[in-house]
């Protein structure tokens, strides 16, 4: 297994809210990672620190061989291309059809102009997710589990290496949710991708990441396989396991 990503002691402030205090993290080529621990405590920050949206107070990430934290402008641009990010909040355009949501990052990102290979590749991805023939709605009128998986094509359709996938099924019903994570899965088995979520859904995180890391306090303070993590002696980390698991069983 090799590391596509790779944090070293990250820290970032906002004036007096220490949101990451040193966080070292490895995340492994085209598996599936999920990112864990209570809201408010910088999984999103640390998304975007990783992604170069948010420069560190301290610390270095690592794509490959490439120090991101070390990049200028231009070649962070660049090799952000790499990455896909599925917004919290699917984050669409509202005043745009869904055919234009997706084909808005070939033009503005990778500059197409040939207007059949855009409506080819907004046409495929639909397809791919299950959505086909939804061009000309709006994303108003879908419900909230299309949106997202309208999101998560719209990131899909720039062909990443990795896709950042932020709470993904919060706000869905479990049987939506349940669609998401098996998308997740798919990005993953069909189109090799290194897949790294933020989730509240502990049950699937458990079930479907290779690699669990649990963020408090600004540190990861239980990180590995599901077993490992599962295993872990740290009071916070068992309790928030028992929890998440107890409320299945009702
Ligand atoms: N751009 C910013 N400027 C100032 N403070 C910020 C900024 N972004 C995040 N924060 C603060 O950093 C902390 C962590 O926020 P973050 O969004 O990363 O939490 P989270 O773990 O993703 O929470 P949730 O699970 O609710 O999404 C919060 O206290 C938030 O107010
Ligand atoms: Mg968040």
């Amino acid at each position: 297994m090799s590391v596509i990503i790779r944090t070293e002691d990250l820290s970032k402030s906002f004036g007096s809210n220490h949101v990451l205090k040193s966080v070292t993290l490895e995340i492994p080529e085209k598996q599936i990672s999920a990112v864990i621990g209570q809201s408010g405590t910088g999984k999103s920050v640390l998304f975007k620190t990783i992604m170069g949206m948010i420069r560190p107070d301290r610390g270095r990430v690592w794509f490959k061989d490439t120090e991101i934290t070390a990049l200028k402008q231009d070649a962070l641009i660049a090799i952000r291309r790499c990455f896909g990010y599925s917004f919290q909040n699917a984050a669409l355009f509202d005043s745009m059809t869904v055919g234009e949501n997706l084909a808005f990052p070939l033009k503005e990102a990778l500059r197409l102009k040939d207007r059949k290979e855009i409506r080819r590749r907004v046409t495929e991805m639909l397809e791919w997710i299950e959505l086909p023939g939804t061009e000309t709605k709006r994303p108003d009128e879908l419900s909230g589990g299309m949106r997202k998986r309208i999101g998560v094509a719209r990131a899909l359709i720039m062909q990443p290496e990795v896709l950042f996938f932020d709470e993904p099924t919060t706000g869905l019903d479990p049987v939506l949710s349940e669609t998401i994570n098996n998308l997740v899965v798919r990005v993953n088995r069909e189109l090799h991708i290194t897949c790294v979520m933020i989730t509240h859904d502990i049950p699937a995180a458990f079930r479907i990441a290779d690699k669990i890391a649990f963020l408090d306090q600004g540190y990861v303070i239980a990180g590995g396989s599901p077993k490992e993590v599962a295993a872990s002696d740290h009071d916070m980390v068992k309790d928030f396991i028992r929890i998440s698991f107890s409320e299945l069983q009702v």
